[in-house]
């Protein structure tokens, strides 16, 4: 049996950063850090989650994520199943809950889901007895996107508040934007979203994000400039006129990135469109994009993650906000 020590985390799933305090954010990016320089060394394997198994669980593609999650979890010693909607039962009309429900007979102990609809993940949890991490749903949260964007952010600046942020681009599809918004805004950020009037949702000034709908203004004096891919996957109709208006209003360039602090960072969480958010040439500048930077972070997270969720016993009830058992 493995000596796992404990940890302040009392969420039993990881649905989202909203419930999270700022202390749970820290811990997750403190071990993270320690996971970054596992990652680095040759030897990157422990036996921490050795006997255990993951299941991924993705109804949407995903390069990054699935990957990070996969790497996670044999890194710690888990033993990790694969599993897409297209390889699935779901394919013969099986629903999802009856998939939940099969899944944990097989008694996993973490199910990694990303699905393209809002509310889906915390819906499985419900059916879980193991662990659930949200993967991205819909338009609502991508927890571990905004964690490593954090912890990329945090390894280069030394903080994360007092940092003023501008996010650009297609913020109302985003659940990458809502998750940042959220937490940088727990950790004390200053938030900023710059998009075209069809492309912000309402409630933006009640998340205590400044609306911008141009570039220079907005990237004016910020530390970090977070871009967006244009989803549109979640569109029904056109929100742009065209993407190449776009590029010439929101894409990010040299003259725009100007704006910003001189050493302001430029990320973004990919798949990027290269000459429809962001320039080509500014995506690959080594010595401002830290759009690689943040793909590594992103395993390092998922590790902390898998590891501090396997801390909590399994016999202890669920409590937090993070679950439905209150
Ligand atoms: N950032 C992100 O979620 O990328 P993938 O869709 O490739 O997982």
């Amino acid at each position: 049996m493995n000596d796992i020590p404990t940890s302040a985390v009392s969420y039993r799933h990881l649905l989202g950063i909203e419930g999270l305090s700022p202390s749970e954010i820290s811990e997750i990016l403190d071990l993270a850090d320690e996971y970054v320089a596992q990652n680095r060394r040759v030897d990157k394997k422990r036996s921490i989650l050795g006997g255990r198994t993951q299941i991924n669980l993705f109804f949407e593609t995903s390069t990054r994520t699935r990957t990070s999650f996969e790497l996670a979890g044999k890194r710690l010693g888990a033993d990790v199943i694969n599993m897409t909607a297209t390889a699935s039962a779901i394919k013969k009309g099986e629903t999802l809950i009856d998939t939940a429900a099969t899944l944990n007979a097989m008694h996993p102990d973490s199910l990694v889901v990303r699905h393209p609809h809002s509310g889906a993940v915390a819906l499985l949890s419900q059916k879980m007895d193991c662990s659930v991490i949200n993967a991205g749903d819909g338009s609502h949260e991508h927890p571990t996107q905004a964690l490593l964007d954090a912890l990329t952010i945090r390894r280069r600046l030394g903080r994360l508040d007092g940092l003023t942020v501008a996010i650009c681009g297609d913020i109302l599809h985003s659940r990458v934007a809502r998750s940042n918004i959220l937490l940088l805004g727990i950790m004390g950020a200053r938030l900023r979203a710059i998009a075209p009037p069809t492309l912000l949702p309402g409630a933006m000034d009640r998340m205590g994000v400044e609306v911008f709908h141009d570039m220079a203004e907005g990237l004016a004096g910020a530390d970090i400039v977070m871009m967006l891919r244009l989803q549109n996957e979640r569109m029904n109709g056109a929100y742009v006129p065209s993407t190449r208006e776009y590029y010439h209003f929101y894409g990010l360039d040299q003259d725009k990135l100007a704006k910003a602090k001189p050493e302001a960072l430029i990320m973004h969480p990919g798949p990027m469109n290269r000459g429809v958010e962001i320039d080509s040439e500014l995506a690959d500048d080594i010595n401002r994009s830290v759009i690689r930077e943040q793909v590594e972070m992103g395993v390092a997270v998922r590790m902390a993650v898998l590891d501090l969720l396997s801390r909590r016993p399994s016999n202890q009830p669920p409590v937090g906000p993070n679950t439905d058992e209150t």
